[in-house]
């Protein structure tokens, strides 16, 4: 983690990670948060019941659902069926450590403020797989170079495109550019009536003027 103290390419000197810490999005800005949102009331002062992995596999259905984030057990079960994102992304990772689809959806916000109502206990026994550990460090190194955060100078400038476009279309269609309203120049559309018929030349009153 100390590796992620850099220069971001933005000029932005993002603080090193520290024991604990983590990058996290927040607010459309990658900040350092702590890795285990605040404990409970209920869980504060008393040591955090073990869970092992297995415990947790064993809820894993809509009626009873327990997930794994940061090596901590979470019973959602009372929140499952409210869940803005559906029940089924929720459930297909029911009884599973679901760290990093929950880090990849959500922002600081719903770990810091959403997640300690439903914690359980610390998962003892977790295993991170090589390529899982290397994922998170990739993630880690895109939050850090501000890969995540929201960019309003992109917004602003796709704003500005559409107002010109609107502007054009408006002026195009009144007239305003282009010589004369839409109307005028679509005879036969559903204004034809409102515009001055032309003189409909029949190859016989051609023939009649040339002689
Ligand atoms: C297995 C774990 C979970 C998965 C796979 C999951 C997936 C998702 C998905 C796909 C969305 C929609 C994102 C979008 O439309 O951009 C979402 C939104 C959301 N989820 Fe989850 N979710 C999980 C667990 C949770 C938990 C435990 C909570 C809170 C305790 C939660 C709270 C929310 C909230 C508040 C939103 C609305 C978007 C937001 O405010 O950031 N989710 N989730």
């Amino acid at each position: 983690m100390a590796s992620l103290r850099r220069r971001r390419t933005d000029g932005v000197e993002q603080p090193a990670a520290k024991p604990g810490m983590i990058l996290r999005e927040d607010n459309g800005v990658s900040t350092l948060q702590p890795v285990h949102p605040r404990l409970p009331k209920r869980l504060e002062g008393k040591p955090l019941p073990k869970i092992t992995a297995a415990q947790v596999a064993e809820h894993s259905t809509v009626e009873d659902c327990w997930i794994i984030i940061d090596e901590r057990a979470y019973d959602i079960t009372s929140f499952i069926l409210a869940h803005p994102g559906g029940v089924g992304p929720v459930l297909n990772m029911a009884g599973k450590d679901a760290s990093d689809v929950f880090a990849n959806y959500h922002s600081a916000r719903v770990t810091r403020t959403m997640l300690p109502a439903y914690l359980v206990g610390e998962v003892t026994d977790i295993v991170v797989e090589p390529h899982v550990a290397d994922f998170r460090n990739l993630r880690q190194e895109m939050l850090c170079e501000g890969l995540f955060e929201t960019n309003y100078v992109f917004y602003a400038k796709l704003c500005t495109w559409m107002v010109s476009l609107f502007i054009c279309s408006v002026a195009l269609s009144i007239g305003a550019i282009g010589g004369g309203a839409m109307w005028a120049r679509l005879p036969d559309g559903p204004f034809g009536r409102l515009v001055e018929k032309r003189p409909q030349y029949t190859p016989c009153c051609l023939q009649r003027c040339r002689a």
